[in-house]
């Protein structure tokens, strides 16, 4: 007996991190998903690896209605509902605040924003008529606290917890519940030294992998500095929380955001 056994769900940015983690962990949890993402061959290995009868993948870029919509049909097509939906693409952007161009701003908004906002928007009514089921969005440690180099990251995931808030309220009465979680850092693509040393990376931030700490070891020892739990989490121990999130396990829980960080944001720590 599986947690999640007779529900579908869409998961966006399945493709690889912690929505592949998702979509493996809800599988072996007895769901149905249909992963969208951007990066469509890289999702297509991913929904092959998990099977053809629990699993596939779709062309979704979260920033397009129509695609939501597409995403939505093929999952009734497949597998006769929508029950669950996870809003987990992201991208993520390293920029002072006086140095940060609007079109960047506009983009990072534009996905993790903008983005969630269209998936709850376009799945919430499936969900109903699924007969209620659960949404998952994710924030960020970002969203709740201030970091350097992140105005437009940290702008859209606090409007994620934000967005969580008044969907919870409005869903609730229909069956549906809204959270959201909130990593801190994460070890999958997102944070890897490619991506830092494109945005010429200070240390410190939420992708703060120097180009010479690419093995993991090295990148726990940095954050051993800064996390109480001494190293930087995985996937899977976000997709855990997601799966709480998402079962009955967490039937009384609507509307809040919670916080997966290995402690970082619980205080200043002086040991
Ligand atoms: N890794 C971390 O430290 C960390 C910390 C806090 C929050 N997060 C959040 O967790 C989520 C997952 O991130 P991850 O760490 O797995 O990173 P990742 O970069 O490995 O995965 C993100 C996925 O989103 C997809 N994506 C990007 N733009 C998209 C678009 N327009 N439409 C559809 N898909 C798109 C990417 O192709 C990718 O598959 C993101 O929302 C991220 O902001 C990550």
């Amino acid at each position: 007996m599986g947690k999640l056994d007779g529900r579908v769900f869409v998961i966006s940015g399945a493709a690889r991190g912690q929505g592949a983690e998702e979509a493996r962990l809800f599988v072996s949890e007895g769901a149905k998903v249909v992963l969208g993402d951007v990066l469509v061959e890289q999702g297509e290995r991913v929904a092959a690896g998990l099977g053809g009868d629990v699993a596939c993948c779709v062309r979704l870029d979260v920033r397009e209605e129509a695609d939501w919509q597409a995403a939505a049909r093929v999952a009734v097509e497949r597998f006769g509902k929508v029950g669950g939906l996870v809003n987990n693409a992201g991208i993520l952007r390293f920029n002072a605040l006086a140095d940060t161009p609007v079109a960047e701003f506009r983009e990072v908004v534009d996905v993790n924003q903008t983005g969630c906002f269209l998936g709850m928007k376009t799945l919430a009514p499936y969900i109903e008529r699924a007969g209620g089921g659960t949404i998952v969005n994710t924030s960020s440690y970002a969203g709740l606290t201030g970091m350097t180099f992140l105005t437009a990251y940290a702008a859209s995931k606090a409007a994620v917890v934000g967005m969580t808030r008044v969907a919870a309220l409005e869903l609730a009465g229909r069956g549906v519940r809204v959270n959201a979680v909130c990593p801190g850092a994460i070890d999958t693509p997102m944070t890897n030294p490619a991506a830092a040393a494109d945005a010429g990376l200070p240390l410190g931030d939420e992708g703060a992998r120097d180009a010479a700490g690419a093995d993991p070891a090295a990148m726990d020892a940095f954050y051993a500095k800064l996390v109480p739990q001494g190293r930087m989490g995985r996937p899977e121990e976000v997709a855990r929380l997601v799966l709480f999130l998402s079962c009955a396990d967490s039937s009384y829980v609507t509307g809040q955001p919670f916080v997966v960080d290995g402690g970082w944001l619980a205080g200043v720590s002086v040991v």
